[in-house]
C-alpha cells in the first residue's frame, strides 16, 4: 500500500480529529489537536494514503464496472492526500514524549504505524532529544508490540491512569544513541 509521511498542517486537522475520535475513548479536543499542529513544542506527523486506498481493498467488487474506471482515473489524480494515521511528539525539556500514535482501522498492519514511529524517532533526534517516553494502556497489545519493536522498554506502571475504565498505564522509555542507532535499552 502506498503512503507517505509528512509534517501535519492545518488542512490535516479534520483527518487527524476523525482518527483520534475513532481510536480513543478519551480523545483529545480539536483545540488541543490544533495546538499540536501549530505550537512549536510539538511535532505532529501524518501518514497520507491515496484517496482510492479503501476501494483497492474491494477490487473484485469494483474492477469489472465502468464506475471503477471512472473513479480510478478521477482519484489517482488526487493521490496521497487522505490522512490514514498520525503521531504526535511533544518536547518536554530535553525529553521527547510520544503523546499519540494512531492509524485508521482500515489501514492497520500495513506498516503505517512503524513508519510513523520511525519518523517520530528521527524527528526527536533532529531536535536533539535522545530520551523518548510514552504511556500505553496495559491491555494494548498491538501498540506495546510496536513500541518494543523500536526498542522501548517498560519502566513502570501508572495505576488507574485512564479515567474511563481506571486502566493502568505502562510507562515506556527509549534511549537513543547520539551516534545514530537506537540504544536497545541496555542502560
Ligand atoms: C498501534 C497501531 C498504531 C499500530 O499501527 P499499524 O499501522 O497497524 O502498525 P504496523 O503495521 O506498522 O505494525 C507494527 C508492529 O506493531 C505490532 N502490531 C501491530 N498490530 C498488531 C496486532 N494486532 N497484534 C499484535 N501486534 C501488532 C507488531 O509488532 C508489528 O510489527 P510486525 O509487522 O513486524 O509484526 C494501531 O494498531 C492503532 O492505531 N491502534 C489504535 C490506537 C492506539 O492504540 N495507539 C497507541 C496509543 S498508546
Amino acid at each position: 500500500m502506498e503512503f507517505k509521511i509528512e509534517k501535519a498542517n492545518i488542512f490535516h486537522l479534520g483527518g487527524i480529529d476523525r482518527i483520534e475520535r475513532e481510536c480513543f475513548p478519551i480523545p483529545w479536543s480539536r483545540e488541543l489537536l490544533f495546538e499540536s499542529i501549530t505550537n512549536e513544542l510539538y511535532t505532529t506527523l501524518v501518514a497520507l494514503g491515496g484517496e482510492n486506498a479503501t476501494l483497492r481493498r474491494n477490487t473484485t467488487l469494483w474492477r469489472n464496472t465502468t464506475l471503477w474506471g471512472n473513479i480510478s482515473k478521477r482519484r489517482s489524480a488526487s493521490n496521497l492526500r487522505r490522512v490514514i494515521g498520525f503521531g504526535i511528539l511533544m518536547k518536554n525539556y530535553d525529553e521527547a514524549h510520544i503523546m499519540n500514535l494512531a492509524v485508521d482501522k482500515d489501514f492497520r498492519k500495513f506498516g503505517v504505524g512503524s513508519a510513523l514511529m520511525e519518523s517520530l524517532i528521527e524527528e526527536a533526534r533532529k531536535r536533539g532529544l535522545y530520551s523518548l517516553t510514552l504511556e500505553v494502556r496495559v491491555s494494548n497489545t498491538p501498540a506495546i508490540a510496536l513500541y518494543e519493536k523500536y526498542g522501548f522498554v517498560s519502566a513502570g506502571v501508572r495505576k488507574a491512569y485512564y479515567s474511563d475504565n481506571k486502566e493502568d498505564a505502562l510507562i515506556m522509555w527509549l534511549y537513543l544513541d547520539k551516534n545514530g542507532e537506537n540504544n536497545e535499552n541496555d542502560n
